[in-house]
């Protein structure tokens, strides 16, 4: 069956305001399924995990049902799930833990078409020890990061790789897999940014050949905080900081303090969601969730198309951004306005379109944005045409 938007529009309350979002790049609306998920994880009998009480069983069946969701949801090994507040805080802590195998001398690569979560940390790491870093660059006309711009700075002293699945302002998706080829080749280690490219595409960390994996639930109808996946065996080589009585077994030693039980029942719900998005007769949940986000795509690409040549068609805009695999979502700026006023102007007519650099930073600065960047506008699983159309509308007015 294809993608039905009213049927899940009816899902999320808080498109009853009558909002146009078209700001699920910063993050998603949620629905109901979730909330309750969370109401009723938080309500029930709920201890410290264990397998003693009944109370400490529903906290440990919280925890294992976690990872085994974001283990369908991106073909990973359940047992090398991390739990973390935000992909931020994990990759600050991923990083600082890697760079201790670090020496001076060491080399990493970062790329300037990500998000600074996956730039900053790496740099702060690799200065940390003496190691040097690598910068692979987009190409400024097309958006595209080219597979050669990363192998090209690939040698015997790589360490590490950190790019991002989709970069969360132009879209451009990089193909993750030929750079794993080429990493993998260099002995190096590839932690992808999944945040931006997870709620538009099925995802199998596998077959893209990442070592590391995560993604943010905020993004695709979950509660704020995030997930990072590696296989067990690799996560076991790594020796992090951790508390004397906390345990040393993966993947919890990466999970600092008691995990928010609530919040997690409301990520495997979110996955569940997914799951069941789109009807079919397939059995298992990694199966449905590959069907569900299969038949997305196709409905957010028609109505990207319709998006980003309406957009394309304005007076004085500039669009940027053009990679041949992207993302539904379009970066632009109007000839005469300041992205704020276009932010403000769209929000009073209740639609959700905000600038800014996004955290992007190296992508604003590189296409000479400075740090104020753009507008930018993503389509969601719950948009429609006449979203579409509200939009296009308002700037047609807002440019006449
Ligand atoms: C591509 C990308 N990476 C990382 C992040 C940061 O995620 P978090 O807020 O979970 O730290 C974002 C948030 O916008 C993002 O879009």
């Amino acid at each position: 069956m294809a993608f039905d938007v009213n049927k899940i529009r009816a899902d999320f309350p808080g498109l009853n305001s009558g909002l146009a979002f078209f700001d699920g790049p910063g993050g998603s609306q949620v629905p109901i399924q979730v909330g309750n998920a969370i109401s009723e994880a938080i309500t029930k009998p709920i201890s410290n995990r264990n397998t003693i009480t009944q109370s400490e069983r529903n906290a440990e069946e919280i925890v294992i049902n976690f990872r085994q969701a974001v283990g369908d949801l991106i073909n990973a090994d359940p047992g090398g799930v991390v739990y973390g507040r935000s992909w931020t805080q994990i990759t600050y802590d991923f990083s600082r833990t890697i760079a201790k195998t670090w020496k001076p001398g060491d080399e990493i690569i970062v790329t300037n078409l990500d998000h600074d979560s996956n730039i900053r940390p790496w740099v702060q790491a690799a200065e940390s020890v003496g190691a040097v870093v690598r910068w692979a660059k987009f190409d400024l006309a097309t958006g595209e990061l080219a597979t050669s711009a990363i192998s090209d700075l690939l040698n015997e002293k790589t360490r590490l790789v950190a790019v991002t699945g989709a970069g969360n302002t132009l879209g451009t998706r990089p193909d993750i897999k030929a750079i794993s080829t080429a990493v993998h080749q260099s002995k190096a280690l590839l932690y992808v940014d999944g945040v931006h490219l997870t709620p538009h595409a099925p995802i199998d960390m596998q077959d893209m050949g990442a070592d590391f994996y995560g993604f943010s639930f905020y993004k695709l109808f979950g509660p704020h905080c995030a997930a990072l996946a590696a296989k067990p065996e690799l996560l076991m080589t790594l020796n992090n900081d951790k508390l004397l009585p906390s345990t040393s077994a993966v993947p919890e030693r990466f999970e600092f303090g008691t995990l928010p039980y609530e919040l997690m029942a409301g990520c495997t719900a979110a996955i569940d969601y997914i799951s069941n998005m789109v009807q079919s007769d397939l059995s298992t949940r990694r199966a449905k969730i590959q069907h569900s986000m299969r038949e997305l795509e196709k409905y957010e690409e028609e109505l990207f198309a319709l998006m980003e040549s309406g957009i394309q068609g304005l007076p004085g805009v500039t669009t940027y951004g053009h990679a041949k695999k992207r993302t539904p979502t379009v970066y632009f700026n109007l000839k005469g306005f300041q992205g704020a006023q276009v932010y403000q102007y769209l929000a009073d007519l209740k639609v959700n379109a905000p600038a800014g650099n996004f955290y992007a930073l190296e992508v604003s600065r590189a296409l000479g944005l400075g740090d104020t960047g753009a507008v930018r506008v993503g389509i969601a699983p719950y948009s429609t045409i006449e979203d579409v159309n509200r939009l296009l509308d308002g700037l047609h007015e807002l440019t006449k």
